[in-house]
């Protein structure tokens, strides 16, 4: 802070947890960026290693040759919900982890506990740095990376409601073969043994089917605004 002011309000910490394709990007952006507070998207740092695997060579089905590469990229994520930068050993990497490759790849990689290690050793160091609070995004972070989140939202929508949110992102991909990647992804993400998908057991539960984005965000920043007075 400048001159050494303490925050007016204490650091709040935010968790929002979910499959994908039930708006956990754009809402938790939007949540950080009406409250001020800082933003880490945790996928794009598993893309972001998987990205790095994939352009090293490393066969990303082989869980040992991508525990032994664990620690080698340097894996840097910007934290401002305006602009969300991540570079990997100084490369903006931001356009490439976002590749039918990547993304076809990032749930083998993620599995694997060394590289959950390091990313959820960067990921706490992240929160517990951000000067006025932090919304964290991603599918472990109520469970693991911050169990004491002040916080924690676990966004849920039918598979038929995220595929065509994802295939509209996507720009006119065809929803079925969305649909059967995503749920394809999920079941990987939610069944591995390392921190898979799961909702928290203090996590509050928003269906996302039925609502508009700005209604996701509005009730989401009630719930932080309630949880800041103390309600
Ligand atoms: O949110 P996303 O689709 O960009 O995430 C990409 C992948 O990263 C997802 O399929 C699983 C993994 N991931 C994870 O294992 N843990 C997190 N906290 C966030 C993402």
């Amino acid at each position: 802070m400048e001159n050494g002011a303490a925050p007016t309000v204490p650091a709040v910490i935010v968790a929002i947890d979910g499959p994908s394709g039930t708006g956990k990007s754009s809402t938790s952006k939007a949540v950080a960026a009406q409250l001020g507070l800082s933003y880490l998207d945790t996928g794009a740092q598993y893309r972001a290693i998987t990205w790095w695997m994939v352009s090293n060579g490393i066969d990303t089905d082989d869980p040992h040759a991508v525990a032994a590469a664990a620690g080698k990229p340097d894996i840097v994520s910007g934290t401002d919900p305006a602009a969300p930068a991540i570079t990997v050993d100084g490369v903006d990497v931001a356009g490439p982890i976002r590749t039918q490759e990547v993304t076809s790849k990032v749930s083998a990689v993620s599995a694997v506990p060394e590289i959950r290690a390091r990313i959820t050793e960067l990921q706490r160091t992240i929160a517990a740095t951000a000067p006025l609070g932090i919304v964290v995004e991603g599918r472990d972070i109520g469970t693991t990376v911050l169990p004491d989140a002040d916080l924690k939202i676990f966004l849920t929508a039918s598979a038929e409601a995220r595929a065509a949110r994802r295939s509209g992102e996507l720009k006119g991909a065809d929803v079925n073969a969305t649909r059967e990647a995503l749920i394809k992804r999920d079941a990987a993400d939610s069944s591995r043994k390392a921190s898979p998908l799961a909702k928290a057991g203090d996590a509050v539960e928003v269906d996302t089917t039925a609502l508009t984005l700005p209604q996701v965000i509005e009730c989401v920043v009630t719930l932080v605004e309630e949880k800041r007075a103390g309600k």
